[in-house]
C-alpha cells in the first residue's frame, strides 16, 4: 500500500471548499502520456492552477499502472521545479467496480470515482457507499454519479441524456457519504456530442434545483469538451476527416464554475488539440520521423489549450 500522501499529492477535499468559495471549478484533465502530463502541468503551473489529473480505466491499461504512479509523483516534483509547487490530486475517472478502486487507493490515487449511475438507484448507493467506506479510511476523496451522460464512455454508448433528478441527490449523498457528485445536465461524453444547427444547453435550472437541496456540496461535471471548431478545421486542413460537431459552449462552463460546480471534466479537446498539431507537421515536414518533432509541437498546443482553459473557463488561474 503506497499513500498518496507520500507521493506529494492532495485529495480535493480543501480545493473543492475553495473552489466553492471563490466561485471557480478545479480542471480535471485526462492523460495517459508522458506529453499531457508535461502540458498539463506546465500550464496550470503557469496559470498557478490547482489541478486533477484524470486517469480512465482504459488509460490504466494503456500506460501500466506502476508507470502512472510514477509519473504522477514525477508531476508533483517537476510542478516544483517549474517555479510553483501547484496542488495535485491524482484521480480515477469512471472506475466502475469496487475492486478497481481499491486497487488504485493502494496505488496511491489520492481521489477515485465511482460510477454507478448505469446501476439501479439502490444498487449505485450500495456499491458507492462500499468504496466510500473503503476511501475514507485512507482520506481518499470520492465521486459517486446520478443520472446518465449522452455520449461515449469507454465501450458504452448512451444515446440520449437522462437528467440527474434533484429529488433523489440528497438522500444519495447522505446515504453514500460520498465528497462530490457527478450530474448529468446536459453535457455529454467525447468529440462529437451535437450537430451543427443543434443547441446545446446546460441546464442550470436543474443544478440550481440540485443546489438548494444540497447547498455547498461540491457538484462535478462531465463531458464538458467544448470540440473547438478552428481545431476542428485545422484537422480536416491537414488530412484528417473529423464529423462536423459542436461541444458545449465555453460561456456555459464559465457559467457552471461560478456556482456549486467545483470540477470540470475535459478529455476530448486536448486529443483533437494534439492531433491538428501532429497531422500539420506531418503534412508540412513529410520528412520528419523524430517522434519529439510532432509530439513536441502537440505538447505547446496542449498547453496553451489548457492555460486557456483554466483562465477563460474554469476561473482556476491564481487559485493555487
Ligand atoms: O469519460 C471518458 C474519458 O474521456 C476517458 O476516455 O476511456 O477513452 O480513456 P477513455
Ligand atoms: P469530454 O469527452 O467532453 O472531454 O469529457 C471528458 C470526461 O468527462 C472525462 O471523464
Ligand atoms: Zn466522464
Amino acid at each position: 500500500m503506497i499513500s498518496y500522501k507520500e507521493l506529494g499529492l492532495v485529495n480535493s477535499r480543501d480545493l473543492f471548499a475553495k473552489a466553492m468559495q471563490g466561485g471557480y471549478a478545479i480542471p480535471a484533465y485526462n492523460f495517459n502520456n508522458m506529453e499531457q502530463l508535461q502540458a498539463i502541468i506546465a500550464a496550470c503551473v503557469e496559470t498557478k492552477s490547482p489541478v486533477i489529473l484524470q486517469v480512465s480505466s482504459g488509460a490504466r491499461k494503456y500506460a501500466n499502472q506502476t508507470l502512472l504512479r510514477y509519473m504522477a509523483q514525477g508531476a508533483v516534483e517537476y510542478a516544483k521545479e517549474l517555479g510553483y509547487p501547484i496542488p495535485i490530486v491524482l484521480h480515477l475517472d469512471h472506475g466502475d467496480s469496487f475492486e478497481l478502486c481499491k486497487n488504485c487507493i493502494e496505488f496511491g490515487f489520492s481521489s477515485v470515482m465511482i460510477d454507478g449511475s448505469h446501476l439501479p438507484y439502490e444498487e449505485n448507493i450500495a456499491l458507492t457507499r462500499r468504496v466510500v467506506d473503503y476511501a475514507h479510511q485512507y482520506d481518499v476523496t470520492v465521486e459517486g454519479e446520478l443520472g446518465v451522460l449522452a455520449g461515449v464512455e469507454d465501450d458504452v454508448n448512451a444515446e440520449h441524456h437522462t437528467y440527474t433528478q434533484p429529488e433523489e441527490v440528497e438522500d444519495f449523498v447522505k446515504r453514500t457519504g460520498v465528497d462530490s457528485l457527478a450530474i448529468s445536465i446536459g453535457t455529454s461524453h467525447g468529440a462529437f456530442k451535437f450537430k451543427p444547427g443543434q443547441k446545446p444547453e446546460i441546464r442550470l435550472d436543474i443544478l440550481k434545483e440540485i443546489e438548494k437541496r444540497i447547498p455547498g456540496f461540491p457538484i462535478v461535471l462531465h463531458g464538458s469538451s467544448s470540440v473547438p471548431q478552428d481545431i476542428v478545421a485545422e484537422i480536416n486542413r491537414y488530412g484528417g476527416k473529423m464529423k462536423d460537431s459542436i461541444g458545449i459552449p465555453e460561456e456555459q462552463l464559465r457559467k457552471a464554475a461560478g456556482s456549486a460546480v467545483c470540477k470540470i471534466n475535459i478529455d476530448s479537446d486536448g486529443r483533437l488539440a494534439m492531433t491538428a498539431a501532429i497531422r500539420k507537421v506531418f503534412v508540412e515536414k513529410p520528412e520528419e520521423f523524430d517522434p519529439r518533432k510532432y509530439l513536441g509541437p502537440a505538447r505547446d498546443k496542449l498547453k496553451e489549450l489548457y492555460k486557456h482553459k483554466n483562465i477563460n473557463v474554469l476561473g482556476s488561474d491564481n487559485k493555487a
